[in-house]
């Protein structure tokens, strides 16, 4: 069953970086896909510019993507619900909302709902999906599928913490590369040597990850002499109060704000 006409309701920071990435791999016809936006981002403006509609007409859509602030999507849904087709399904991916809460708003309508990461935009994200509806699961799969990893969830209670390690992860690593840039400048490197340092040291070790498909642990004992340098950093890191019980209070944090928006 077709997915297309697709109907993107915000194109803000993420449902702009589904329309970057859906471009970068050609994933669906521009054609297919209308932006429902009040104030049209640059990545809503540069769909326009490849065919996309900023003026659709939702009762045409076969797959509703749901990318507003969570705060506001009961207003967004009370607006478009009526205008929708009956068979229309909604894949949501507003944190922290049900899809008890988005069926019963959608008027009974398929929802599915997932958690993707910005990274969307050159086709590298991952997306956490939960659908109890088979038709939903599969049209959220070929919504994210062509610019993400998917994880398929199956109990839905799951999304929260898969929000907190995956949604908000890329925020984690950035905030871990900032310290470590100001670490450098403390340890006496002037700002620019230590920030291109820290960038590209992650960047690799990152990449290095991805290709070898090794484990992070293996990966860190081979880089970790005994008695040298990274063990003296180690020490520190995993010691107590260290990055473990540091993540475990973060994480725990995101997945119970996950689960006040809901
Ligand atoms: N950013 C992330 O990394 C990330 C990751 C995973 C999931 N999410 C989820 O993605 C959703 C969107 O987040 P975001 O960061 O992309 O927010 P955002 O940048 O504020 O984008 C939301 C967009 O929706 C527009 N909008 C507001 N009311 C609307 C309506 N009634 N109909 C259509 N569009 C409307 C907003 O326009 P105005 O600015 O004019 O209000 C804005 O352009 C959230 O539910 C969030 O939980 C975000």
């Amino acid at each position: 069953m077709s997915i297309t006409p697709i109907l993107l309701v915000g194109a803000g920071r993420m449902g702009g970086a589904m329309l970057d990435g859906w471009a970068g791999v050609k994933a669906f016809d521009p054609a297919g896909i209308g932006v429902l936006d009040p104030h049209p981002s640059e990545a809503a403006a540069r769909a326009a510019a490849r065919g996309s509609s900023l003026i659709p007409d939702p009762s045409t859509a076969r797959t509703v993507l749901l990318a507003v602030k969570p705060q506001i999507w009961r207003e967004a849904a009370a607006e478009l619900e009526p205008a929708l087709a009956p068979d229309a399904v909604i894949v949501s991916i507003a944190a922290g909302v049900t899809a008890t809460d988005l069926k019963a708003a959608f008027g009974g309508r398929a929802v599915a709902r997932v958690m993707p990461t910005t990274a969307v935009a050159i086709g590298r994200g991952t997306a956490s999906i939960y659908a109890a509806d088979a038709e939903a699961r599969a049209r959220a799969h070929a919504l994210f599928a062509p610019v993400a990893t998917v994880v398929e969830l199956e109990d839905e209670a799951r999304m929260d913490a898969a929000t907190a390690v995956s949604g908000s992860g890329p925020a984690y690593l950035y905030a871990f590369v900032e310290a470590l840039e100001a670490a450098g400048v403390a340890a006496g490197l002037p700002a620019g040597e230590s920030a291109a340092l820290a960038r590209s040291t992650i960047q690799g070790a990152a990449a290095l990850m991805a290709q070898s498909g090794v484990d992070p642990a293996e990966l860190r004992r081979q880089v970790t002499s005994p008695g040298g340098t990274t063990a003296a950093a180690l020490a520190v890191l995993m010691g107590e109060g260290g990055l473990e019980p540091l993540l475990n209070k973060a994480v725990a944090a995101a997945a119970a704000r996950s689960r006040e928006l809901g």
